[in-house]
This record gives C-alpha cells, sequence and structure tokens, in this order.
C-alpha cells in the first residue's frame, strides 16, 4: 500500500495482583482487533503492553500471601502472558513495569521534569499506621461518613452520600491494615505541577482526536482547575526508589504509563531496525494510540500527555476509552457464578466466540457492554455457525464431488461478488473509527445475500440432476468466494477461523482488498469444521466453574505455603516458631457473613475466653456442623478490622485442589492447651 502508516497501539497495562477477568478481555480485545486491522491494511502497527507490578496493593497482597511482591508479579505476569495467548491477543511484546527499561526510562523523564522546573517539593499531612508503620492510602482508611453518618465508609469518598473528604476528617477512622487508629504525620512529597501545561493539553485537545464524551470531561477538569499531582510515596512502597531521596518511591501511576515506552524499548532490543527516537521523539510522523478504560481517563488524557511533553518525549495521537462489561445486565458477582476469569472461559469455551460477541457490542465510546450470556449463544450460533460458516460447508462438499475439488474459472454473478467488493471501504471506516458493532452489523447483511443466493440456486437440486455439474460448480463457486470476502472482513475479529479458512481454500493470507480478487480456477482442500456450536451446557458450566474457582482461592487461614508459588514463606528458626501462640479452641457458633461468600464468622471458647474470628472455609463446611468441634487457632495474631467485624486470630485449616481441612486435635484435648 503506498499509503503505508506506521502507528504504535498499547492496551493499559493489567495490575499484576491477580488473574484476568472478562472485564479485562473488553479492551484487550478491542485493541487488538484494531490492531490486526491495520495490519490486514497493510499498515505497521506495532502493539506492546506489559504488566503493571507496582504499588501498594501488590506489596500487600504479596505480604498477605507469604511471598515476596517479585515472585507475586512473577506468577501473575506468566498467567496473563497465557490468557492473553488463549485469547489471540497478538501482542509484539509483553513486558513489565518492574524493568530496567522502565526504571531507565523513569528517571530519565522525571530528571527531565525536575529540570524543566515541573516538580515541586513540599510536605503533606496523611494519615499513619503506627502499628504496621506505614502511610496508609487513602483507601486504607475507613470510618463514618463526617457528613451523613454512613459507618464503614472508605477514606476518601461516601458511598452513600458521594461526600469526598480526606481520611482525618472521618469520624473514627481505622487502618484496614491493622485495625487501630491512624494518626496524622507529616512527610516531604514530590509534585508535579500540571497547571504548568494546561495551555498545551487545550491544544491537545483541540487537534487530537479524542471521541466528544472525553472531551467534555476534559473541559469539566479545566473549568474545575488542574491541581498538582503528587507523584511520591514512602517506605515501605514496591516500586522504584527516586535518586537521591532515600525513603522515596515514585507512585505507580508515574511509572505505569512510562511502561509503554518501556515495552517499546524492551522490544527494539529485539528488533534493532525500530528507531526508538522516530517513534517517541516529536516531530515524526508515526501514529500513537491508547486503548483505555473509562475509569483511567484522567491519568491519560492530562498527567501522560504532560509528563510526556515535559520529558521531551512526543504525545499520544489520541486516547480512546472503552466502558466498563456488564454480565447478564448487572455488575459481574462472585456470588451469582459471573465474575468470569479468562482462564475459566478458555477451559469451556472459544476465545473466538468472545471476540465476536464483544465486537457486535463495541462502539467508539466509553458506554458499558453488556455479556448477555443467552443472547451469547443466540449470536454465535446464528451468524457464525449459521450464516458464516453454514456458506462453506454448503458449497465445499459439491465442488469436490462434481469438480473433483477445483473452483470454476469465472464467477455466475459477478454482481454479487462486485457488492461485497464495493462494502470493503465502508466496512473499513468501521473498524477505523472503532465502529465494530456497526461492521458486523453489515458483513452478517452480506452474509445473507450470500445466503440467499445458495437457497436461489439450490446446488443440492442440481446435483441430482444429470448433466448440470457446471451448473453446481459455479453457483458453488460464487458461493465460495462470497465467504472468502466475509472471513476476510472478519479477519481482525476471528483471525483462527481466517487461519483455518485460508488452510481449506489453499490460498495465501487473505489481504483486506481480496474480495476484488476472487479465487478462480483453483483447487481447494478438503472442508473441516471451522467453528463448533456454542451448546448451552458449556456455558453452564462456565458459570458453575467461575463460583469453584473462587471457592478454590486459598483461604485466610492455611498452614501449607499458597500452593503454585516456588517460594513458600522463608525459613525461620525455632524461636521465630514460639512466638505464634497457638490454642486448642472449641468452635461454639459459626454464623454465615452477609456479602462474603466465602467468610464464617466464628466464635471460639479458649478455656478463659472467647474470640470472633472470621475464616474463609464456608465453602468446604456448613455453618450448622461446627458448633461443637475443636480446632486449633492462633491466639496471639494482631486483630484485624475486616470489613463485616473485627478477626481476633486465626484458624488453621488445610487448603489445596482437593478444599479446605480444618485442623483438629485428637479427642481428649481441652480449649485454651497450649499448642507446640
Ligand atoms: N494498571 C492500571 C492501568 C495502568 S495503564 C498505564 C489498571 N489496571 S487494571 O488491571 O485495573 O485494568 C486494566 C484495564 O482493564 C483498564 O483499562 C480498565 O479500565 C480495564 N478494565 C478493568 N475492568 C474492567 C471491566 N469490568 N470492564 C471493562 N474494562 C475493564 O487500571
Ligand atoms: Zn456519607
Amino acid at each position: 500500500m503506498s499509503d503505508s502508516r506506521e502507528i504504535l497501539v498499547t492496551s493499559a497495562l493489567p495490575y499484576a495482583n491477580g488473574p484476568l477477568h472478562l472485564g479485562h478481555m473488553v479492551e484487550y480485545i478491542q485493541t487488538d482487533i484494531w490492531v490486526r486491522f491495520q495490519r490486514l491494511r497493510g499498515h505497521r502497527c506495532i502493539y506492546v503492553c506489559a504488566s503493571d507490578a507496582h504499588g501498594t496493593p501488590i506489596m500487600l497482597k504479596a505480604r498477605q500471601d507469604g511471598i515476596t511482591p517479585e515472585a507475586l508479579i512473577r506468577e501473575v505476569h506468566a498467567g496473563q502472558v497465557e490468557d492473553f495467548a488463549g485469547f489471540l491477543v497478538s501482542f509484539d511484546n509483553y513486558h513489565s513495569t518492574h524493568s530496567d527499561e522502565n526504571r531507565a526510562l523513569v528517571e530519565e523523564i522525571f530528571a527531565a521534569l525536575e529540570a524543566g522546573g515541573h516538580i515541586e517539593t513540599r510536605a503533606i499531612r496523611q494519615s499513619y499506621d503506627e502499628q504496621e508503620q506505614m502511610f496508609l492510602p487513602d483507601r486504607f482508611v475507613r470510618g463514618t461518613c463526617p457528613r451523613c453518618g454512613a459507618a464503614d465508609q472508605y477514606g476518601d469518598s461516601c458511598e452513600v452520600c458521594g461526600a469526598t473528604y480526606r481520611p482525618s476528617e472521618l469520624v473514627d477512622p481505622v487502618s484496614v491494615l491493622s485495625g487501630t487508629r491512624p494518626v496524622e504525620r507529616e512527610s516531604e512529597h514530590l509534585f508535579f505541577k500540571l497547571g504548568n501545561f494546561e495551555p498545551l493539553l487545550k491544544s491537545w485537545m483541540a487537534e487530537g482526536r479524542l471521541h466528544d464524551s472525553m472531551r467534555n470531561k476534559l473541559e469539566e477538569w479545566f473549568e474545575a482547575g488542574l491541581q498538582d499531582w503528587d507523584i511520591s510515596r514512602d517506605a515501605p512502597y514496591f516500586g522504584f526508589e527516586i535518586p537521591g531521596r532515600p525513603g522515596k518511591y515514585f507512585y505507580v501511576w508515574l511509572d505505569a504509563p512510562i511502561g509503554y515506552i518501556a515495552s517499546f524499548r524492551h522490544l527494539c532490543d529485539r528488533q534493532p531496525e525500530l528507531d526508538f527516537d522516530a517513534w517517541w521523539r516529536p516531530g515524526g510522523d508515526k501514529e500513537l494510540y491508547h486503548f483505555i478504560g473509562k475509569d483511567i481517563v484522567y491519568f491519560h488524557s492530562l498527567f501522560w500527555p504532560a509528563v510526556l511533553h515535559g520529558a521531551g518525549f512526543r504525545m499520544p495521537s489520541a486516547v480512546f476509552a472503552h466502558g466498563f462489561l456488564t454480565v447478564n445486565g448487572e455488575k459481574m458477582s462472585k456470588s451469582r457464578g459471573t465474575f468470569i476469569r479468562a482462564s475459566t472461559w478458555l477451559e469451556h469455551l472459544d476465545p473466538e466466540a468472545l471476540r465476536y460477541y464483544y465486537a457486535t457490542k463495541l462502539g467508539p465510546g466509553p458506554e458499558d457492554i453488556d455479556l448477555n450470556l443467552d443472547d451469547f449463544v443466540q449470536r454465535v450460533n446464528s451468524d457464525l455457525v449459521g450464516k458464516l460458516v453454514n456458506i462453506a460447508s454448503r458449497c465445499a462438499g459439491f465442488i469436490h464431488r462434481v469438480a473433483d475439488g477445483r473452483l470454476a474459472a469465472e464467477l455466475p454473478e459477478p454482481e454479487l461478488q462486485a457488492a461485497l467488493a464495493a462494502a470493503g471501504p465502508e466496512i473499513a471506516e468501521h473498524f477505523e473509527q472503532r465502529r465494530y458493532n456497526q461492521a458486523m452489523r453489515q458483513v452478517m447483511a452480506l452474509a445473507d445475500r450470500v445466503n440467499q443466493y445458495i437457497d436461489r440456486e439450490k446446488p443440492w437440486v442440481m446435483a441430482k440432476e444429470a448433466g448440470r455439474e457446471r451448473e453446481v460448480q459455479a453457483a458453488c463457486t460464487q458461493g465460495l468466494n462470497g465467504f472468502r470476502s466475509l472471513v476476510t472482513y472478519l479477519k481482525p475479529v476471528l483471525p483462527r477461523l481466517a487461519a483455518a479458512a485460508e488452510a481449506f481454500l489453499r490460498c495465501p493470507p487473505l489481504q483486506w482488498d481480496d474480495a476484488g480478487r476472487p479465487l478462480l480456477d483453483h483447487a481447494i482442500g478438503p472442508f473441516e469444521a471451522l467453528m463448533q456450536r456454542v451448546d448451552p451446557k458449556a456455558v453452564q458450566a462456565l458459570l458453575d466453574a467461575s463460583r469453584d474457582s473462587l471457592e478454590k482461592k486459598p483461604a485466610p487461614a492455611r498452614v501449607a505455603a499458597p500452593a503454585g508459588t516456588e517460594e513458600g514463606p522463608a525459613e525461620i528458626a525455632i524461636d521465630d516458631f514460639l512466638k505464634v501462640d497457638l490454642r486448642v479452641a472449641r468452635i461454639v457458633e459459626a454464623d454465615y457473613v452477609d456479602g462474603a461468600d466465602k467468610l464464617l464468622k466464628l466464635t471460639l471458647d479458649l478455656g478463659d475466653s472467647q474470640r470472633q474470628v472470621f475464616s474463609g472455609i464456608r465453602s468446604a463446611y456448613r455453618a450448622e456442623d461446627l458448633p461443637g468441634r475443636l480446632t486449633v487457632v492462633v491466639a496471639n495474631l494482631k486483630p484485624r478490622q475486616m470489613r463485616f467485624g473485627l478477626s481476633e486470630g486465626m484458624v488453621l485449616a488445610a487448603s489445596g485442589d482437593g478444599g479446605i481441612f480444618l485442623l483438629a486435635p485428637d479427642a481428649g484435648a481441652e480449649p485454651g492447651m497450649r499448642v507446640t
């Protein structure tokens, strides 16, 4: 193609603290379709991503699992790579923000911002947990809303009345980590002066290709005034330490988008012909697009372009934000089984069926999209199996039977093929503008026309009449060329089906303009089923498995090292072990916990006192079966404030793929006995 473009595309970097779910896949599938479309058009399109490995939640999750953050992010990264491959997401590179490339770039960018006068240092007061000895992110403080009095609200905003405030304004603030009351403490922080970039951002917005809804958002933010951005965090923190400022770390949201650049740089090491500066310095003719979810627009449309520009990098050509996924019309829910992991889907259903379904739903804006599972079954079976694959399966056999597997030398109805070719530019424009829903509708309307043609010609009737072999061959040649054009237009969405169709048609990889170049006088291969019908039973199995996969997650109380990590807890001395006060306890009461489908609330008798403990054993035990049983409890565990109440210890249980098993002493042991 003479007007070939050079395009760099990213998707947001998924956090490395848990597995990918179908909500995430909206983004990676949307982006991948666009990338494959550009490549199919003959453009150079590079697609990079990475896992987002830093921040407090990852640090704490690792601590809770008894592993290092490095081990956690390595494990999650490997799972993400597998899931992306399963869903046919075609990254050129998938890197990590916890990488040498990223550290070097973050340091370079920070130094440039500082040299440019865009960084300011000042002290702020923040909630501090004296017991855990760390500053608390707003979300890690809970308490009573100062405005409406609702109990147990986050430290930054009230879910009941919508008020926003500082954690210290909560009526009775509690640290989620230790259950203690946080104090206010002062600390020096580094700020990025976003306000310096207001004129720049305004002109970027004016020329940039942003969706209207995003432009409106930006205007609101300009009106509200651009605030300085706090880009540092105090130790302990899992991230990059700021050079020359011991104990201070770059905030994860500063280094995360720089991960886009780092992933590209890492790719350059393997593809030396890539010129890093040509792609990332201002003034080139390359295009740069970021696909993101609507929840992270502020970071990508204000901070990120400003940081790039301030540090001497190019700004994005555009940022595209999509909406959120609902399942069966509601937020994904663990108890309904609709919180579906990407890997669970892959165990039960075809990744291309989901790619297609999302494509039928996705438009250019940030509207939420719904995965209705009944509609999904119906849509995929009717469109892909009933319309698309059906064309090939109705025609291929006859080509082998009457023409020895060879297509006719000309088309009996060239106008039909011409109509398919003529639709190409419009369908391309739909893809380009991310109107996949409209592209899919148009392709299926064309599929209807090809099917109507076959219904009219009835090759199965002609084939029974002697002497009509050439007519049968001609009609089926027409049908198969129609099929081939439809597959071409669907190739960005269904890359695996397209590859199978190319193999069956024995043609080179399909190009966007192939509709205008029909396959004639050409030998095809035997037809093999290109796609299976979706069995509603498989969908039910998916939901059941999604419920199970949550229950199988390691319970909060456990003896063994977490499954699947190479590094269990580190070796300890006997003294360390003796610090743990293990006691025999009798379960006096056990209750279900509203809103917590994994927990049971246990009341324990320790001989001289009673305790309340929340334990993640609900999947294995019924509350009514537990009273009277003996078990073992960690009696000197720091009490933890949970969303449902205070947990004053931990009962011991073994857990693994086989389930969860409470530990219990032999008969005769008494509540309160020490366990060593
Ligand atoms: N780590 C940040 C992004 C940093 S980009 C420099 C992050 N990670 S995330 O794992 O929470 O989300 C990754 C992407 O998936 C985001 O764009 C987010 O909007 C998207 N989605 C996460 N859950 C989603 C749904 N339920 N539905 C649709 N998209 C969702 O944010
Ligand atoms: Zn409130």
